[in-house]
């Protein structure tokens, strides 16, 4: 097949480079010459597990390749994916689709025979549809068909998780369009992975109503963790016991200091506000929303209670800025509302992350950034862990506490047990869990 990928961000290219793995002959496209010199020179614009040597061995086998140019390609194509970005629009939460329509445009210029364009970015209901009518419209000649194939890649998993999904999800309103769709995911369908053929606004709502319903069970675990608190209970322990339900499912149970990341933050709010549009409110997601903004300033306020409620002239070291480990990404990370509110209240914040820093550099000037957990550690008052990277799963505890000024550790992620941290002597606070010394319920 030959596949062409518009817009070479996070999607498009590790969904390019794993068409391209497939066997395709895939054209990964995008406006940004910077970005596309940096690709053909085998730089890797992003972090991502694995998608150097990904991209290196198929761009060696002939099989992908990177252009500004969307014409030539588009017209040799049989499917023409848009993973161009979808941004919240500023000032009413909705996504901004500009992107998107302008590619559509684009491509019906450069149709020639029949071709099907899919969208891969999280688009709203009804995108489709538009699609349809702008490449229509633009060049009524075309022989096309509009489909939708969500992605629900994991940053920092999502090459596996591109190539071992739980499903596949494709939304047409022409058969004409399943062929090819099979055919771009054969190696998939014969590995067994389940496709879900469906109507295309069907397919739209799913990926919005799986991000939503993953970010409510988040943010329900959340809040038993603060009444775990208040009760004395474990809320690692009540995670297990729902859990194994298989019902509910153990994934995505973890309690934490509030979701972030491209995704969550933004579908949330754009299923909402789709819901509102239709009169038809989602309440639930609302008050996820709502709860989670919360959270991340609260988690500030833990901390600050760990230090007996005063930071001002305090140095509070945080470990890991990114929304989760194994990526660069900071958007929406719980850091920057931590980091804000520790500011606001007077303290000094210095701060390491592994691949974050450089985009952390940007958002938050005011932090001291230094090169390691140790040098985090050096004359602070309190440390704070915020992303669960390996890094600081297995810290020489003893170093930490000598070089710290005061041994006050505020786990955000639960990594250590308060039983070896006490013993280790520090002032150990985690999310939703009883202290060491408290008695076993
Ligand atoms: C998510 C979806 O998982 C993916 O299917 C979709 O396509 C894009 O959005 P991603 O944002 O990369 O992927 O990260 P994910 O691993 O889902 O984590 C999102 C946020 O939730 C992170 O801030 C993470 O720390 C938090 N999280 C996740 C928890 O706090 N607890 C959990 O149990 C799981």
């Amino acid at each position: 097949m030959q596949i062409v990928m518009i817009g070479s961000g996070y999607v498009g290219l590790v969904s390019g480079a794993c068409f391209a793995d497939f066997g395709h002959d895939v054209v990964c496209v995008d406006k940004d010459a910077q970005k596309i010199a940096k690709l053909k020179d085998g730089g890797i614009p992003i972090y991502e597990p694995g998608l150097d040597q990904l991209v290196s061995g198929n761009v060696a086998a002939g099989r992908l390749s990177f252009s500004t140019d969307l014409a030539e390609p588009v017209a040799k194509a049989d499917v023409v994916f848009i993973g161009v970005g979808t941004p919240t629009r500023r000032g009413d939460g909705h996504a901004d689709l500009s992107y998107v329509y302008a590619a559509a445009k684009e491509i019906a210029e450069a149709l020639d025979g029949f071709t099907v364009i899919v969208t891969k970015s999280t688009v709203p209901v009804g995108t489709g549809d538009e699609v349809e009518r702008i490449i229509r419209e633009t060049n009524p000649s075309a022989d096309f068909a509009v489909a939708s194939n969500p992605e629900f890649l994991r940053e920092g998993a999502a090459i596996e998780d591109f190539k071992r999904p739980d499903r596949i999800v494709v939304g047409i309103e022409d058969e004409k369009a399943r062929a090819p769709m099979e055919a771009v995911y054969r190696p998939l369908y014969l590995n067994k992975s389940p496709i879900l053929f469906t109507r295309r606004r069907t397919s739209e709502l799913i990926k919005y109503a799986a991000n939503a319903f993953l970010a409510m069970k988040i943010t329900f675990i959340n809040e038993i963790a603060d009444l775990c608190e208040k009760v004395g209970a474990d809320v690692q322990d009540v995670s297990r016991g729902i859990g194994l339900d298989n019902r509910i499912g153990a994934k995505f149970l973890h309690a934490g200091p509030g979701y972030g990341g491209s995704c969550f933050p933004k579908d949330t709010l754009a299923l909402a506000k789709t819901a509102q549009d239709y009169d038809s409110p989602v309440r639930l997601i609302e008050t996820t929303v709502a709860i989670n903004d919360n959270r991340k300033r609260a988690m500030a306020r833990k901390v600050i209670a760990a230090m007996d409620g005063d930071v001002r002239g305090k140095r509070i070291g945080l470990l890991g800025l990114t929304f989760k480990p194994n990526t660069d990404d900071m958007r929406e990370a719980p850091s920057i509302a931590i980091v804000q509110a520790l500011t606001d209240a007077g303290a000094k914040v210095v701060a390491y992350d592994p691949e974050g820093m450089n985009a952390a550099r940007e958002l938050l000037p005011e932090i001291d950034y230094v090169q390691s957990a140790y040098e985090v550690a050096d004359g602070a008052d309190a440390l704070a862990i915020v992303t669960e990277w390996d890094a600081f799963r297995a810290l020489d505890l003893p170093r930490l506490k000598t070089l710290m000024k005061a041994p006050v550790l505020v786990d955000l992620r639960n990594v250590y047990s308060p039983a070896e941290m006490t013993e280790a002597g520090f002032h150990y606070s985690s999310i939703g869990r009883p202290d060491a010394d408290a008695p076993a319920a």
